[in-house]
């Protein structure tokens, strides 16, 4: 295997090749780029290869202009079995004109004994509709390119035998919570539970396969632009959600964790049975990030043109943008029953001018299912971003406001109340055939019935946010139960969910009666949220 950098890696068999994510161009309105920097590798010779596995469609696993100019349009497409067929369409129009359409769950065999699984997850909160995770098998040696997706478990991957290398993240991939307008001590407070709740996590999937070696991947970007610059982990801010792999290298030594690769872009893992051999392009690793701040400064001082010529595209001043937001948004807001019940309030939008200083106030009201200015009402969420990014999304009619705006943290955000996952689930869908993906999806959530005891308690197994099997993810401290798999925390007593609106847990206490006609009711109604 030899790693390029962020999520992407090139796995060489003597059965063919699989390049996997390459990423090199700025991510998200220039704001994320790959750490280490991996734009010097021999693109032209790492992308001449047999199979292209392309995980899903956030931009820093598909970056469209990097697959057009380096990747050879003979790979065979090893795609994942999505909902849409955005990417095939995407990559379609990229040149690419082999595909090898996957079953999500089953082995694949390819020529020359080349065996491959790529598990698809397709709930609307999975990256851009959809993120996967490669398993691959030659010769006896198996790896799993979890990359960054979530599976409630490792249980499939687990069955087809030990894996020798396991490849997961580990590092922050969100806004949450350096956006928010807070008080800087909570912020902390809040980004050092972020943090730490990764970790968790990352140790709780490794714990699950414990796989021969462990090889911290797709993540965590760099920013290098002046007005984003303190997201990057190098202040000694424990607060900070993107610690890097040398990071994560330590934190798993705490829990006992000694079977970590790093690999740099431009590392090579020759993998056997029984060992592992790793050469690098440095000659200390250690070293290596231990100059971490030089390499990205300099790194930013390559890149500055980069992001001024991509900051100078943004502006299009021709567009009306409370208009254009009114005819793309309000058919798509008419046809919404889950998701506009499950944000349920108004969302506004400051929109700051050319000169940063007026701002034009836009609501996109969820209820009464418009698009409109801002009336001096309450509202659910506050964004303020500036007004040439919105341009750039209705000029470019990006159907994916999470996969552009969002992700590129060039915003700040307030809320009243919880976290609402429904707000950022409809504006990942502001296509047809997203939404209808999405309202469906959550039309069909059934309850789940089955109970199970934890610490003092009988709680539902699944967890109410995606599923995850609470046997395994379930922590009960006090009144309190989290689910590791993202960390979202449930109240026992009252079974409310005090991390997002909605997603009730049925709960009661071990040795007090189920209530009547209790088989989940609760839990399915949850799904819709509350408002
Ligand atoms: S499945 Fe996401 S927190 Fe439980």
């Amino acid at each position: 295997m030899t790693g390029t950098g962020h999520a992407s890696l090139r796995i060489d068999t003597a059965a063919g090749s699989i390049l996997c994510d390459p990423w090199v161009n700025p991510a998200y309105f220039a704001s994320w780029f790959p750490f280490p920097d991996n734009s010097q590798l021999d693109w032209e010779a790492l992308g001449d290869c047999d199979y292209l596995y392309v995980s899903h469609l956030h931009r820093d696993h598909f970056d469209a202009e990097h697959l057009k100019r380096f990747v050879s349009k003979n790979a065979t497409v090893l795609l994942p079995e999505f909902p849409t067929s955005e990417m095939r369409d995407e990559l379609t129009g990229l040149g690419f004109t082999k595909f090898l359409e996957t079953k999500s769950d089953e082995v694949h065999e390819l020529d020359g004994g080349l065996k491959i699984m790529i598990q698809a997850l397709t709930s609307p909160t999975d990256g851009p509709i959809g993120d996967s995770s490669l398993w691959v098998e030659y010769d006896g040696i198996r790896i799993l390119n979890q990359n960054d997706a979530r599976p409630t478990d490792l249980t499939t991957f687990n069955a087809l035998g030990h894996v020798h290398a396991h490849l997961l993240q580990f590092s922050g991939a969100i806004w949450y919570p350096m956006v928010y307008e807070l008080p800087e001590a909570a912020k902390r407070a809040f980004g050092k539970q972020k943090r730490d709740r990764q970790f968790d996590r990352t140790f709780r999937y490794i714990n699950d396969l414990k796989a021969s070696h462990v090889v911290p991947i797709a993540g965590p970007p760099c920013f290098l632009d002046d007005e984003l610059w303190q997201f990057n982990d190098i202040f000694g801010d424990e607060g900070n959600i993107f610690p890097d792999q040398w990071v994560f290298q330590q934190e798993y030594a705490k829990v006992g964790g000694t079977n970590s690769i790093v690999l740099l872009p431009g590392s090579v893992l020759s993998l056997s049975a029984d060992a592992a051999e790793t050469t690098h392009p440095v000659d200390s690793l250690e070293d290596f990030f231990a100059r971490k701040r030089e390499h990205l400064e300099e790194m930013r001082e390559r890149k500055r043109p980069v992001i001024e010529a991509a900051k100078a595209s943004w502006r299009h001043p021709e567009i009306d943008v409370l208009k254009e937001m009114k005819r793309r948004i309000e058919p798509l807001l008419d046809e919404s029953v889950y998701l506009a019940k499950g944000v349920g309030g108004p969302v506004r939008f400051d929109l700051v001018g050319y000169d940063g200083a007026s701002v034009e106030s836009i609501v996109v009201d969820f209820p009464e299912k418009q698009v409109r200015h801002y009336a001096d009402e309450k509202v659910r969420y506050r964004f303020r971003t500036e007004r040439a990014l919105i341009e750039h999304l209705l000029f470019v009619e990006e159907i994916d406001w999470v996969n552009s705006l969002f992700l590129s943290c060039r915003f700040s955000a307030a809320r009243i109340g919880q976290y609402n996952e429904f707000v950022y689930s409809f504006f990942k869908c502001l296509s047809e055939e997203r939404l209808q993906y999405a309202e469906g999806w959550f039309d069909q959530q059934k309850p789940d019935a089955e109970d199970i005891k934890l610490g003092d308690w009988i709680v539902q197994r699944r967890c109410p946010h995606l599923k995850a099997d609470l046997t395994r993810f379930g922590i009960v401290d006090g009144n309190t139960l989290t689910c590791q798999l993202h960390g979202w925390k449930f109240d026992l007593p009252s079974g409310r969910c005090l991390t997002s609106v909605g997603h009730e847990l049925r709960s009661r206490r071990a040795g007090a009666p189920a209530p009547d006609g209790d088989t989940g009711a609760v839990a399915a109604e949850s799904v819709v949220g509350q408002g």
